[in-house]
């Protein structure tokens, strides 16, 4: 006999149950004489179609119709129901011509588990000898594993992490630094503003940071000598994204400010770090360069990881060190004393050096990547080989 949704008059856990059980147990029946599309459309409809479907019946006989102290329960049983219903129904669809895998003996109860095991638990819509949706596994970004890696190069050294905001003043990205307001060394930094800022004094406007160098100065006023600390961040260029190009990318910035620092500290502490990235056999050398902020600069180059440092492989040239044998990899240099009078650290008493390194450039040469934009491109394929 078909079946049809009782009234309830008993709402206690275990009527419901023995309700729930009595539904499911017909749904069971039922979905094993669909035998084909038609077939299943009418089973659908009568069970979950919205105008008389079964569902809806139990929705107003149990549902509404329960006292108000139960309703809270009956609709939580009445939503596992629901729940297990559609499931039901769903797994007994299958495609014109082939038979019902439930008939077929190939699949299961359209029900996970007997329906006389009562419906109180949701498990019971779980049929565990299904394959599962798989959910992808997150991998860390390789920038941020490089970045932490970097980071934690300079936490074994004792330096703390430091960090500062991505929108920045004037004042902490140039003026701080050493940049007077027009000096051409601006013009190095292709730099990003905010616009509508002109009412304002030049060292309040807006900016997005184009180093993490603006963390040095936010360091050095909120901390005494001796000052080590390392900071990772994100800053922004005005330059037009290719293979080596990117208007976002990341930054390592350190610093070390105590009585008696030298360059040979700073040499020391980034050839130590070096080795540390790249393995123990590279070497470092220490370029002249120029930054307002530091005196004397430096870029550090290292031995190129490709060949060795011979400049030739494969029997040519070796194109990523474009056969000198050196990468250039970061700047660095010892904190100008200019920069300590905006501070206020006494540069007669304490001597620093600072260095800030891009973190695409170290994972690029680290890993073998050919193209920056494949970092920021969310590419699963690309991400998923660094989990
Ligand atoms: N901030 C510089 C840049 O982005 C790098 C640097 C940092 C140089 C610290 C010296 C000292 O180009």
């Amino acid at each position: 006999m078909a079946y049809t949704v009782p009234k309830l008059k008993d709402w206690s856990a275990k009527a419901l149950d023995k309700a729930g059980a009595k539904l499911l147990a017909a749904l069971e029946q039922e979905s094993t004489a669909v035998k084909n599309k038609a077939d299943w459309k009418t089973f659908r409809d009568r069970w979950i179609g919205r105008k008389n479907g079964v569902l809806t019946q139990i929705n107003d006989l149990w549902l509404k119709a329960a006292p108000k102290d139960a309703k809270r329960d009956v609709g939580q049983r009445v939503n596992e129901i629901k729940q297990q219903v559609t499931a039901g129904v769903e797994a007994t669809a299958f495609p014109e011509g082939q038979v019902n895998p439930r008939i077929a003996g190939e699949g299961r109860s359209v029900l996970s588990r007997p329906a006389s095991r009562g419906v109180g638990t949701v498990t019971a819509a779980l049929d565990i000898s299904l394959p599962g949706n798989r959910r992808a596994l997150g991998a860390e970004h390789p920038i941020i594993k490089t970045m932490n890696e970097i980071v934690s190069v300079f936490r074994n050294l004792g330096y703390s992490v430091e960090e500062g905001p991505e929108i920045e003043t004037d004042y902490y990205n140039f003026e701080a630094l050493n940049f007077p307001p027009n000096h051409p060394a601006r013009d190095t930094q292709d730099t990003l503003f905010i616009a509508n800022q002109e009412s304002k004094p030049l060292r309040d406007r807006l900016l997005l940071r184009t180093h993490t160098s603006p963390v040095q100065i936010r360091s050095m006023e909120k901390m005494k000598p001796p000052v080590r600390v390392v900071c990772p961040g994100k800053v922004h260029r005005n330059d037009a994204p290719d293979a080596t190009h990117s208007p976002i990318f990341h930054q390592v910035e350190g610093l070390a400010v105590d009585t008696n620092i030298t360059f040979c500290d700073l040499k020391g502490t980034l050839d130590h770090a070096m080795k540390a990235l790249f393995g123990s056999s590279v070497k470092t050398r220490f370029y002249p360069s120029y930054f307002p902020f530091t005196e004397p600069s430096a870029d550090v180059q290292i031995s190129c990881i490709f060949c060795g440092g011979t400049g030739y492989r494969d029997g040519g040239r070796c194109p990523n060190c474009k056969a000198s044998g050196w990468i250039e990899l970061l700047g660095c240099g010892m904190v100008d004393p200019n920069v300590y009078r905006f501070v206020d650290y006494d540069a007669r008493k304490v001597s620093g050096f600072a260095f800030g390194m891009g973190v695409e450039r170290i994972a690029i040469l680290k890993y073998g990547v050919d193209d920056i934009q494949l970092f920021f491109n969310g590419d699963a394929r690309f991400l998923e080989q660094f989990g």
